[in-house]
């Protein structure tokens, strides 16, 4: 039963980190429709004034529409960059 245990407490540990790393990956595929990564959308964030400018530009969130509380999120975390390149 140790090795049980100790499999368990291993297993729980990953899932930990996993939740840790899908939040903060740059490369991370935020968008599948568009194959948009995290990094690539942040990078486009000085470049545009608003979430509209920003779905415009990079063609996130414009197709399926499955991403919008993700790229919600991302843009609440960055909010700060946007417009900082104009
Ligand atoms: S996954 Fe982003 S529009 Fe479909």
């Amino acid at each position: 039963m140790p090795a049980l245990a100790a499999r368990m407490f291993h297993t729980s540990s990953l899932a930990a980190t996993d939740v840790q790393d899908s939040t903060t990956d740059e490369q991370e595929i935020l968008c599948y429709c568009e194959w948009l990564t995290r990094g690539e959308i942040v990078a486009a964030m000085p470049y545009v004034r608003s979430l509209k400018e920003l779905r415009e530009r990079t063609r996130a969130c414009t197709t399926c529409f499955g991403c919008d509380a993700d790229l919600e999120d991302l843009v609440a975390l960055h909010a700060d960059l946007f417009g900082v390149a104009l």
